[in-house]
Parts: C-alpha cells; structure tokens; sequence
C-alpha cells in the first residue's frame, strides 16, 4: 500500500456543521485558510451567511448552506450537493450542538432527552451515511465528530448531554471498525470548556474560578485550539489514527487536584 504523508488539505473538500459559530466557525476557517473547499452548514440565518461571506472576502473556497442537523431529509439532499459543488468530499466534521441541561426528575426531562438524542447523536450517523458513497471516492476519508468531555466523566444535572455525547464516543469506535477497511478514519475530538456561544452565557469570574480549579492549563480554550487538531486529525498523513476518542480540554481530564 502506498502512502500519502502530505501534511496539506489544499484541494481537499470538508463539510462541517454547526460552522456558524463558536468551534465549527473555527474549524471552518482554519481548513479554508490551509486551501480546502469548506461547506458551511448551519441552522439558516445571517451567522451562516456572515461566516460564508468572511470566507469569500478572504479569497477561500467556501460555501454556505442552511443544514438543520435534526431535518433527516435535508442531510442527503446537502451533502450530495455539497459534493457535486465541489467535485467531491473528502472530510466530515459532526460539529452542530446544543445545551440539553436537565434534571432527572423535571417534567420536561423526554423533551430535552430527545433533542439532545437527535441532535447531538442521531444526525452524526445520518451525515456519516449521506456522505459514505462521496468518502470511498476519496484518497484520504475522514470523519470528525465532535464529542464532549462530558462523554468521559459528568456534570450534575446534565444526563441528556452526557448520554448522547458517550454515544458520540460509541458510535466513533463502531464506525472506526466496520470502516476501517476502506481507509476510512473515524475519530471524536472532547473539547473541555471553550470559549464559544454554548458557554457566552457563562460570567467571566465564573468560568476563570472554573478554569482555576480544574484544568491544568487554568483557562478556558479558544475554539481555534480544538480547530487545529481537527484539521490534524483530517491530514492525509493522518492516516493511522483512528477510532480514538482525543481530549482537548486544556488537562481537565488529567487532573485530580
Ligand atoms: P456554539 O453554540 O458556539 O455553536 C454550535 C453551533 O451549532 C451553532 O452555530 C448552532 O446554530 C449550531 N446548531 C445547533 N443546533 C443545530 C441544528 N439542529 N442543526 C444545525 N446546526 C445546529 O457552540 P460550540 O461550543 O462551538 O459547540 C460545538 C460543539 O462542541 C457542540 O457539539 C458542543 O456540544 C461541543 N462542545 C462544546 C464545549 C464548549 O465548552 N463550548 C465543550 C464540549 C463540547
């Protein structure tokens, strides 16, 4: 088998959800600024279309389109669009997420749960399955899903989110299997706590006591910080890795006290 170390995306095409803010913004501006043809996906309004336009006045491929993760028969009609768009895909990035903060004895708690569900894990196997026959046509597949480090240990009161992100985890490690093959990688990247519009609600003096306490690095990331490894994880050197489950959460895990 012959390899292809090439530390460039240049060419290649991406497709990310959630890109109207926050990390999937960042990761989309990070691939189009490294050459690759990006397919900015979002719920439809003016972020979508401000993050496309950014993009274009800088000169990069990029193209938005409105993509609720959780609308089934959208997914299939935007990814194969994307992919005649631009010859092709190469990357997925399952970005797109929401808060879903729930006791479990509130009586709302199914209506959260099944939110949370749908978008957070159901609409990373629809995309992954829309874009299957556009990544074998590919020399260097990848698939990013973006999970949490609420997959790997937990907060009070946040079951729905906790749940669903594990199955982001699962669901990497099953994929990375059965696809492994075909060459087809597939990873989930656990952001800890990154400054983006899920946490804006978040007081500074909060978040820095936060910061302080628990991760190693004592502050919040950048959404730019979790974009690189994201665009590293989708190199066509990268072509080793796969099925893993990688925190970027500035040490929170790694530490006890
Ligand atoms: P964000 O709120 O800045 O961005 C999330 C984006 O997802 C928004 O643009 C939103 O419109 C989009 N979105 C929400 N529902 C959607 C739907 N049904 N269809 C399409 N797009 C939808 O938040 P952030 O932090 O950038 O979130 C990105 C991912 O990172 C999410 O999966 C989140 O769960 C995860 N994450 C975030 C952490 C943080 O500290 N900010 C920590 C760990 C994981």
């Amino acid at each position: 088998m012959e390899l292809n170390l090439s530390r460039s995306v240049a060419g290649k095409t991406v497709l990310v959800t959630g890109a109207a803010s926050g990390m999937g913004r960042a990761t989309a501006q990070v691939f189009a600024a490294e050459g690759a043809n990006v397919a900015v996906t979002d719920l439809p309004g003016p972020a979508l279309e401000q993050v496309a336009a950014d993009l274009a006045a800088q000169r990069h491929s990029a193209k938005a389109w409105a993509l609720d993760v959780s609308d089934h028969a959208a997914i299939r009609q935007v990814v194969d669009d994307v992919a005649a768009t631009f010859g092709g895909l190469d990357a997925v990035v399952n970005n797109a997420g929401i808060s879903a903060f729930c006791p479990i004895d509130d009586a709302g708690y199914d209506l959260i749960w099944d939110r949370a569900v749908v978008v957070l894990l159901t609409a990373h196997q629809r995309i992954i399955r829309a874009a299957l026959p556009h990544l074998r046509r590919s020399t260097s597949p990848r698939i990013v899903n973006i999970a949490s480090t609420e997959a790997l240990g937990a907060t009070s009161r946040d079951s729905p989110y906790c749940a669903a992100k594990a199955g982001v985890t699962g669901l990497t490690r099953a994929l990375a299997v059965e696809l492994g093959r075909e060459g087809i990688t597939v990873n989930a990247i656990c952001p800890g706590p990154i400054d983006t519009g899920m946490t804006a609600n978040v007081p500074d003096a909060d978040k820095a006591t936060f910061a302080h306490r628990r991760t190693a690095l004592r502050r919040y990331g950048a959404p730019e910080e979790v974009a690189h490894i994201t665009l590293s994880l989708c190199l066509p050197a990268s072509s080793y890795i796969t099925g893993v489950t990688i925190p970027v959460d500035g040490g929170l895990m790694a530490r006890n006290a």
